[in-house]
């Protein structure tokens, strides 16, 4: 496995593949890579003749106040396990590869409503940070095809957004949340959790599951479903911000006749900001309310 540090570099070997005709795919990360992230890696290399994965903390994606400056560092573990994996390229730019005037008035990309919902709500930006970081990797890799978890349910849809209204040829593809045996979605973010918090975390996943049970049942109404789960969470020291049962196509709030739902959460627990997520499709009607 190769890294680069570098544009030049990334696009002279992205050059060479492309008149080879190869199909190159990407997956861009943040890094302090765990199976999920290898996962996507996996499935990379099943589609494409080249992958390339991105490592980079991207600043503009973080609001004030949150993780960006501790958030973890961990390069040479993770050129391990992509080595291990059998990756071609590892694109591990710094600050100035990606944002050479700076960040502050740097071009934005926004994905206007979508970006303002759930946790774009409590993290303004957020996703504009994303999209924008995105482009730049996208324009640069130039990949026929790139891979997301479905654990950041809600960037996977503004991304698959981006790439229809900027007219990108890039095919998105959205890959299952890979759990901990004990259900707990895994992210880069867990290691913020202490022993105790750790032991208590799984319960956002119960309560996603419990509020599917309820909703195939059809005798819930959606506002007792939310309440229901934030209340259960809240007694159990989480600080949740949402817990949303939406169509699982826009996220927007379901009406009646829509079968494919998304049920949502983002709860803090300690120092952890935890988000997860679950499908479930509907054999009858929606319960009203
Ligand atoms: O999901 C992530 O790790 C990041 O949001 C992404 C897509 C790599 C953009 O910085």
């Amino acid at each position: 496995m190769e890294t680069v540090f570098s544009l030049d570099d990334l696009r002279r070997r992205i050059q060479g593949w492309r008149r080879e005709g190869a199909r190159i795919a990407l997956v861009p990360t943040m890094g302090n890579l765990h199976a999920g992230h290898i996962s996507l890696l996996e499935r990379a290399r099943a589609l494409a003749d080249h992958t390339v994965v991105s490592i980079f903390v991207n600043p503009i994606q973080f609001g004030k106040g949150e993780d960006y400056a501790r958030y973890p560092s961990t390069l040479e573990a993770d050129q391990g396990k992509l080595s291990a994996a059998g990756l071609d390229l590892l694109f591990a730019p710094n600050l100035d590869q990606l944002y050479p005037g700076g960040i502050e008035e740097d071009t934005r990309v926004t994905v206007p409503v979508l970006s303002s919902i759930l946790c774009g709500q409590y993290r303004p930006g957020h996703f504009s940070g994303v999209a924008t970081v995105v482009s730049k990797l996208f324009i640069n890799v130039q990949p026929d095809v790139a891979l997301f978890g479905e654990k950041d349910y809600q960037q996977l849809l503004v991304i698959k957004r981006m790439t229809r209204d900027l007219l990108m040829p890039v095919e998105i593809l959205g890959m299952p949340i890979v759990r901990e045996s004990d259900g707990l979605a895994m992210s880069s973010r867990n290691s913020y959790l202490n022993a105790d918090e750790r032991a208590r975390a799984p319960l956002i996943h119960e309560e996603l599951r419990a509020a599917a049970d309820k909703l195939v049942t059809g005798k819930h109404s959606l506002i007792a479903i939310e309440t229901a789960a934030m209340a259960t969470l809240t007694a159990a020291g989480f600080r949740p911000e949402y817990f949303s049962v939406r169509r699982a196509e826009d996220l927007e709030i379901p009406k009646a006749g829509d079968r494919s739902l998304q049920v949502l959460a983002a709860a803090w627990l300690g120092e952890a900001r935890l988000i997860d997520n679950l499908r479930v499709e509907l054999a009858g009607p929606l319960p009203q309310g």
